[in-house]
Parts: structure tokens; C-alpha cells; sequence
């Protein structure tokens, strides 16, 4: 059997770099801020590890090399597979469907075709760079048929698999016409790992249903003997990273210099999401704006600064939401604001992550609304930066991070009235209801790092599966 070099492989639909023009007009890679690549790097660079990856450019082929201890493996997309694999299937079909439809998924039959190619190319990239017996990690919605894929090149790999998004309600998944094959495309890892206890739950349950395997509990047994284990690992960040960023001096004096300019408002509520149709942009800004209007919270004493990371910006429903939110905050500011004082401060931009921590501590008030979403790692971050167990988090009970972060003020979004009776009791609370919270919020998430999730995650993949003893094949 042909084998590569690498002993650990992490697939993920992008490389953990960005492409960066020096001033002397050289290309340089830098890493890219997830938290993902600072919790595997340490993995990586202890077993010789490789990354495969997209690097983000259509029609272009770059060749492997090495980063920060990291050996890259870029995987090439055509510009057409630019737009039925990534823009198309990943993010116009799958994206939608499984967060609850809250935008309406396309069905094409190119897109499908372009998302088995493009997962083969991966698998089989993977195939050749992997070691015998090596640890193969792939990554999320984009890639859910490589598992399969890759078992069937190379055998002898131990192969996992995590899901960052939500995996949908049973009757949602259905509607999927290529339903079984992602299934089945799945079943190919060992370990097959969601943000949430009952994710896992819908995916056991469709399989037992659709493709007609035996399952108890979280396993699910196959014709062939093997095993397969689907379990929640509920991920998070560096928070420890966070925490340190937020305590230096440079973050300190721009938190201020943003309060200044801001014009040192009482209450300063903050948004930073990427500007996609899941997050609930719309709705906390309607229901901040008819507080504001109502006169609930003075115009002179609070302003919403929200930022919104371009992303995806060649899909039909997020330049649709691009202008929406324009319009929406044009209209807010016209109807309700001052000279000199604009209720919302809106950004379409991204910032590093050292701006971010600045803004967090600036912040008053997080408003996090998702109207679905896997875990957001905004409402953690904001959490990790407040050392001072200061400050307030509205938070979706429709984000994964809910089930961890109970003392957040928690909101249904689609509740405008409801929103804004908790936006309020945020803007109101006292020091001592704030600190209550926020220590009892920081103790969750300092507790439960990236890194222990990693390690969580890799420890059940490595294992020799007791487990398998302790939940015996039922016959
Ligand atoms: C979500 C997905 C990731 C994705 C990221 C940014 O967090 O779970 O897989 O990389 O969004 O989206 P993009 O399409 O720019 O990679």
C-alpha cells in the first residue's frame, strides 16, 4: 500500500492560512485567527502533521510547503467548482438546510455532481499523504463525503470526523435528495462528532431510519463489523489566549479610545457576527431601534455597534442580506437619530483579533442572536475578555452555546417584544446581577478550552474502543 509521511491529517475545506502581500511585493502566508489551527497546531507539529486544504483562490494550483511547523497541502478548486462546490452546494444547499431553512436551500443536481468531485480530490489527496495507521481529522459540511471515500482508499486509517454546524431536525434532512449517500459518506469515520447531544441524536436516528443500520445509544453498528460512534463534543476557544489579549495595555487604551469616540455613551451594545442570514442581525437591530424609538433607552445614552464580516458575497441570499441590513440601519439612524448621534454604528468589515478583544472590553452589552447556529464562538470570546466579570450577554437560545452559558440573558429572536424586555434588563442590571453572571459564564468557558476539546475528541478516536465492549452488538 502506498503511504504518505504524515502521521496526523486534518481535512478542512480551507488551509489554516491566509495569503498576505509583504510591502516588497512578496506572498506570504499567515495564520489564519480560528481557534481551530491553535488547538491542532500543537498536534501537528509534534507528529509531523499535515493540513489539506482549499487556499481560498479559484484556478490555481500552489504547491505543498511548510508553515510554522505546519506541512500545508493545498487542494486546487476550479472557478466553476468555486461556484457549484463551495458557493453552491456547501453554502446555497447544506448551509441553509441545516440551520433550519431559515433561508430556503437550492437543490442542483451540477452542485451535487461538483461537491462528489471535489470531496474525491480531498480524499484522495488525503489518501497520499497519510502515513500507515495515521490519524485523519476531517472537518465539517463541506467534506461529509470523504470519510467514506478515504476508508475505502486506505483501510488501515483511523479516521474522525466533526461537524461545526447544527445537523438538522430528521424532517429537515429529508427534503435532501442526495440524503442517504451523505449518510453514507459519514458512516466512513470511526467517530463522528457534533456540537450537541441531540445532533448526534438526529443522525443515529437517520441512519437507522434511512439507511437501515443497527444502532444503540450513540453507536451504530455496520454489516461489516466496524463501529461507528456519534457523540457530542461541544467546541470553544482559546480562551486562556483571550483572556491574555484582552489584559495588555494596547487592548486596555483602544477599549478606551472606542468608548471616547463613541462620545462615552452610557451603554455601549455591542454585535460582531459574519454578515450571513443565521445570525439574527435584522431582528436585534429592529428591536433595539424601537427601543430607542419608544424611548425605553435615550439616543443620547446608548449606541449599537455592529460589526459584520463580509462572507460569501457571490451567494444570491447574503447580498440579498447585505442590502437588508443597509437599508435597516439607514432607517433606523434617519428615524431616530441626532446630529452627532447615530444610534447604530454599522462596520462591514474584519478586524483582527486584537481590535476584537478592544471591542469586547468596550462593550456593555453582547448581543449575540442567532436564529440557528452550531455553538458561536463570538458570545465565548466575549465572555474570555471580561477578566473584570463585567459586562452582559443576550444570548440565542438558538445558539449552541446556550446549553453552556445559562446565566446569559437568554432570548428567542424571533421575539422582538420578548428581545427587548431582555435587551433592556441587560442595559439596566447592576454591577453585582452582572458579576454573578459573568463569573459564573467565565468558569464555564475557561474551564472548557479549545485545546480540551481537541484532546477530547482525539483521546475517543485513539482509543481502542472499551466501549465497544461495554455496549455489546445487539443481535
Ligand atoms: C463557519 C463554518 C466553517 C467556515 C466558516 C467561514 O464557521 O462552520 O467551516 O470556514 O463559517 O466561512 P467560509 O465560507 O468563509 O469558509
Amino acid at each position: 500500500m502506498a503511504t504518505g509521511t504524515a502521521d496526523f491529517v486534518v481535512i478542512a475545506n480551507r488551509l489554516p492560512v491566509d495569503r498576505v502581500t509583504a510591502p516588497n511585493g512578496d506572498t506570504l502566508w499567515r495564520t489564519s485567527p480560528g481557534g481551530l489551527v491553535t488547538a491542532l497546531e500543537p498536534v501537528m507539529k509534534s507528529n509531523g502533521g499535515a493540513w489539506i486544504g482549499w487556499h481560498g483562490a479559484a484556478d490555481e494550483k500552489v504547491k505543498p510547503f511548510d508553515h510554522n511547523g505546519m506541512h500545508l497541502v493545498p487542494v486546487p478548486l476550479s472557478n466553476d467548482e468555486v461556484e457549484e462546490y463551495y458557493e453552491g452546494f456547501s453554502n446555497a444547499t447544506l448551509w441553509p438546510l441545516y440551520h433550519d431553512v431559515v433561508a430556503p436551500p437550492e437543490f442542483h443536481r451540477e452542485w451535487w455532481d461538483a461537491y462528489v468531485r471535489v470531496n474525491r480530490r480531498f480524499a484522495e489527496k488525503a489518501a497520499t499523504v497519510a502515513n500507515e495507521g495515521a490519524v485523519v481529522w476531517v472537518q465539517d459540511y463541506q467534506l461529509q463525503l470523504v470519510p467514506t471515500m478515504l476508508r475505502e482508499l486506505r483501510p488501515d486509517l483511523r479516521i474522525g470526523f466533526f461537524l461545526h454546524i447544527p445537523f438538522p431536525p430528521t424532517e429537515l434532512f429529508q427534503q435532501l435528495p442526495w440524503r442517504r449517500e451523505i449518510l453514507e459518506g459519514l458512516l466512513g469515520a470511526d467517530l463522528v462528532g457534533f456540537q450537541m447531544p441531540g445532533a448526534a441524536q438526529n443522525f443515529v436516528r437517520l441512519v437507522r431510519q434511512r439507511v437501515g443500520h443497527k444502532t444503540h445509544r450513540d453507536m451504530i453498528y455496520l454489516p461489516d463489523g466496524r463501529t461507528v460512534l456519534a457523540k457530542a463534543y461541544p467546541i470553544s476557544i482559546d480562551a486562556a489566549g483571550f483572556e491574555e489579549l484582552a489584559r495588555t495595555p494596547e487592548v486596555i487604551a483602544r477599549a478606551a479610545e472606542i468608548r471616547e469616540s463613541l462620545g462615552n455613551p452610557r451603554t455601549i451594545l455591542l454585535g460582531i457576527d459574519r454578515l450571513d442570514y443565521t445570525k439574527g442581525l435584522r431582528q436585534r437591530l429592529r428591536a433595539f431601534g424601537e427601543l430607542i424609538s419608544e424611548g425605553s433607552v435615550h439616543v443620547d445614552d446608548a449606541v449599537f455597534v455592529q460589526v459584520a464580516t463580509p462572507s460569501r458575497e457571490r451567494v444570491q441570499q447574503y447580498k440579498l442580506l447585505r442590502d437588508d441590513i443597509n437599508r435597516l440601519v439607514g432607517r433606523i439612524n434617519g428615524d431616530v437619530g441626532r446630529i452627532g448621534q447615530q444610534p447604530v454604528t454599522y462596520l462591514h468589515a474584519s478586524y483582527p483579533r486584537q481590535e476584537m478583544a478592544a471591542l469586547y472590553r468596550a462593550a456593555d452589552v453582547m448581543v449575540v442572536t442567532p436564529l440557528r447556529d452550531g455553538m458561536n464562538l463570538v458570545a465565548k470570546e466575549y465572555v474570555a475578555c471580561r477578566y473584570d466579570d463585567q459586562g452582559a450577554l443576550v444570548l440565542s437560545e438558538f445558539a449552541g452555546a446556550a446549553s453552556e452559558l445559562k446565566s446569559a440573558y437568554q432570548v428567542n429572536p424571533h421575539d422582538i417584544n420578548g428581545m427587548k424586555s431582555m435587551m433592556l434588563a441587560a442595559i439596566n442590571a447592576s454591577p453585582r446581577e452582572n458579576g454573578r453572571r459573568m463569573k459564573a459564564m467565565r468558569k464555564q468557558v475557561m474551564e472548557n478550552d479549545i485545546e480540551l476539546w481537541a484532546n477530547n475528541f482525539l483521546e475517543e478516536l485513539t482509543s481502542d474502543r472499551e466501549l465497544h465492549e461495554k455496549n455489546p452488538r445487539p443481535v
